[in-house]
């Protein structure tokens, strides 16, 4: 099955409002395979059709515990999108290998649980039309416990995949120095797996991950345990205010700086622990600051929607800057360097994660 025109046209360059017309309904076509995709992750029926067609709908729904007619309809959405495969010589429906690899399985390739992510944002439309009307956020507390479970599903196979060999590995001596032995923290560090890794990879060293939720705490110590770990604990803690007193050697923050009420606090407190010698490791959004820069890159859109949906709410609802997920590598180095960074090496993540960039930042 093919479409006759891409799914989601590019909505610029064009002066006739048919056309305009024409690519925006292409991108609500678009936004509703996204829903369709988190309903088929969420139900399963993703897994189903890739493992069990080609299959009737009746077949389908028989082997994975399915409703037949809702099913269908599912089906026959993802049919008309050219995602799913039908014939109609067998009434049977198949999920191509293509599609299987980008949507099924636990590796990092799988992008269902991103689409998971942008239907929740979606419930937050009204909230975020009203902060646009009349100022103000959306607090975390809005978000959770929904938003725990999600960030920990959108990012653990990433992390599985890249934390070691593609965000750990570039950065000259980190690898040897973690081996060696040294104390680290990470600075938002949500349900901790990322931290989690890190200990068992490098048994030497000892790690504290801080948060300000509970419900990720709890996720991460109860994977502490059954990892065995006896170098990692897990703090609460609001990281605004990192104790001057700490000793740390290393410090990380992924994806956990763009979010934050406070982020020169942070970025402040982290260069006032670290040693001389010390360093601090960013992962965030791969975005330019000037917005002239993002159109056409192939996640403005997300980018940007993340902030508007979430993080820059959660920062405002705090009373804070409001800094935004596509703050940008421009204004990233400048606050970098206002918190006293004096050399900031930038980069790129591996080139499976289109979305981030990596900073490596020494006193
Ligand atoms: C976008 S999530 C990233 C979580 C995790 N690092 C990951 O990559 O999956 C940002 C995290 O920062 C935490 N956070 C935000 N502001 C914080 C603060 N002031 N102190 C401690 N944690 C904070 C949030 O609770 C959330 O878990």
């Amino acid at each position: 099955m093919t479409t006759t025109q891409p799914l989601a046209a590019p909505l610029t360059a064009t002066e006739d409002p048919a056309d305009f017309a024409a690519a925006l309904l292409s991108w609500m076509n678009a936004a509703t395979v996204v829903l369709a995709l988190d309903v088929g992750h969420r139900c399963g029926a993703l897994e189903v059709v890739a493992e069990r067609g080609p299959a009737t709908s009746s077949e389908l729904a028989d082997g994975g515990s399915l409703a037949e007619r809702q099913l269908r309809e599912w089906l026959n959405l993802l049919t008309s999108a050219g995602v799913i495969h039908y014939d109609a010589s067998t009434s049977r429906y198949c999920l191509p290998p293509a599609a299987a690899a980008c949507l099924t399985g636990d590796s990092a390739s799988n992008l269902a649980p991103a689409t998971a992510g942008l239907a929740m944002l979606a419930r937050h439309v009204g909230a975020v039309a009203d902060t646009v009307r009349h100022g103000g956020g959306i607090p975390y507390e809005a978000y959770r416990p929904e938003f725990t479970g999600l960030m920990d599903e959108m990012n653990r196979a990433r992390y599985d995949a890249l934390l070691v060999d593609g965000y750990i590995a570039p950065v000259p001596g980190l690898v040897e120095r973690l081996r060696a032995g040294v104390r680290v923290v990470d600075v938002g560090c949500g349900t901790g797996h990322a931290v989690n890794l890190l200990a068992r990879a490098f048994p030497a060293s000892h790690f504290t991950g801080y948060d300000l939720a509970d419900d990720a705490l709890d996720a991460a110590r109860r994977e502490a345990a059954a990892y065995a770990l006896d170098n990692v604990r897990f703090e609460r803690r609001d990281v605004t205010h990192l104790p001057a007193t700490l000793e740390i050697d290393v410090a990380l923050a992924l994806d956990s700086i763009h979010d934050q009420a406070h982020p020169r606090h942070v970025l402040a407190g982290i260069r006032r622990v670290l040693p001389a010698d010390g360093l601090f490791l960013m992962v965030d959004a791969r975005a330019s600051s000037q917005v002239e820069n993002n159109i056409g890159t192939p996640m403005g859109p997300y980018v940007y929607g993340a902030s508007l949906f979430h993080c820059m709410q959660v920062s405002l609802a705090a009373d804070g800057e409001g800094l935004g997920t596509a703050w940008g590598i421009e204004l990233a180095h400048e606050l970098l360097a206002e918190a006293g960074f004096s050399r900031v090496e930038k980069f790129d993540a591996p080139p499976s994660d289109i979305l981030n960039v990596i900073y490596a930042c020494r006193p």
